[in-house]
């Protein structure tokens, strides 16, 4: 017998990216060409098959124009899965996706909740003239262990892929007590090695650097420096920067080591 389980999906993004169209385009195989502000929130709902399991899909479809914030900031609660979608002919729509983010966190209030959120980040209108290319989109999506995919909500690319890996990160979730299943992110490196790299290269001390304290010993430092050449060896990593990132980290070592002694 299977199993049947519900789950909660939303939509985020700046107005006017596509986020109803996307929906449309996956729930009813068509695409409306005027746009249709959506006003405060849309409910829709399906059902599909995924891993042998009977899904019931509660879409909330959010309206991206800030004047809505009061209605849809209260169906925020209980989201299992979102699509934040910006559109690649407008960059300010790719910039707001931070501001995105934080207005989940916010209204989610349990941040162990807001973690083991499914978030798949959609690059939509991409049978448009683009001023956001995919490297720059990746790069963003790769750096929060997000999952990225290129659509059209017109042509219709891209779209079933969207929803059959939210779904199925959905349900893996719950699989597993809850608790998101980490990405394999799809340039081949980590959201840990980015971040390493970031921090050994931004970081205003080589205690920082090594993600240390002041006053760490011999012993710390070498199993930081371990732990890290693991992570970034320029023979392993393949993420952006893993060579610098590399010197960096062995001349911040050595200078700690010579302080420790
Ligand atoms: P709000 O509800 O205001 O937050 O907007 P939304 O994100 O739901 O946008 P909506 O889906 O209503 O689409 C906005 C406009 O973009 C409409 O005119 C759509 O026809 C158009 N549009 C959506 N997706 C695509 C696409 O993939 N390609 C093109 N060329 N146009 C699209
Ligand atoms: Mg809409």
């Amino acid at each position: 017998m299977k199993r049947s389980v519900r789950i909660k999906i939303i939509s985020m993004g700046n107005a006017e990216t596509g986020k109803s169209c996307i929906i449309k385009r996956y729930c009813e195989k068509r695409f409306v060409h005027k746009y249709l502000a959506t006003i405060g929130i849309d409910y829709g709902v399906t059902k599909v098959t995924v891993k042998d399991k009977d899904v019931k899909v509660n879409i909330f479809d959010m309206a991206g124009h800030p004047i809505f914030y009061e209605v849809r900031n209260e169906f925020y609660q209980d989201t299992q899965g979102a699509i934040l979608v910006y559109d690649v002919t407008d960059r300010a729509s790719f910039e707001a996706l931070d501001s995105w983010l934080a207005e989940l966190r916010n209204e989610m209030g349990n941040q162990a909740e807001a973690d083991n959120i499914n978030i798949v980040v959609v690059a939509n209108k991409i049978d448009r003239k683009r001023v956001v290319d995919e490297t720059e989109g990746r790069l963003w999506a790769d750096s929060k262990g997000y999952q990225y995919f290129e659509t059209s909500a017109q042509t219709g690319q891209g779209i079933n892929d969207i929803f059959q890996a939210l779904f199925e990160g959905v349900v893996s979730a719950l699989e597993n007590g809850g608790k998101k299943i980490p990405i394999q992110t799809q340039l081949g490196y980590t959201k840990d090695q980015i971040e390493a790299i970031q921090r050994l290269k931004n970081a205003k001390s080589d205690y920082d650097r090594l993600g240390l304290q002041l006053g760490a010993t011999k012993d710390d430092v070498n199993k930081a420096y371990r732990r890290l050449a693991v992570l970034l060896h320029p023979d392993k990593s393949v993420a952006p920067g893993s060579e610098e990132a590399f010197k960096i980290l062995v001349a911040a070592r050595t200078t700690l080591l010579k302080k420790c002694s």
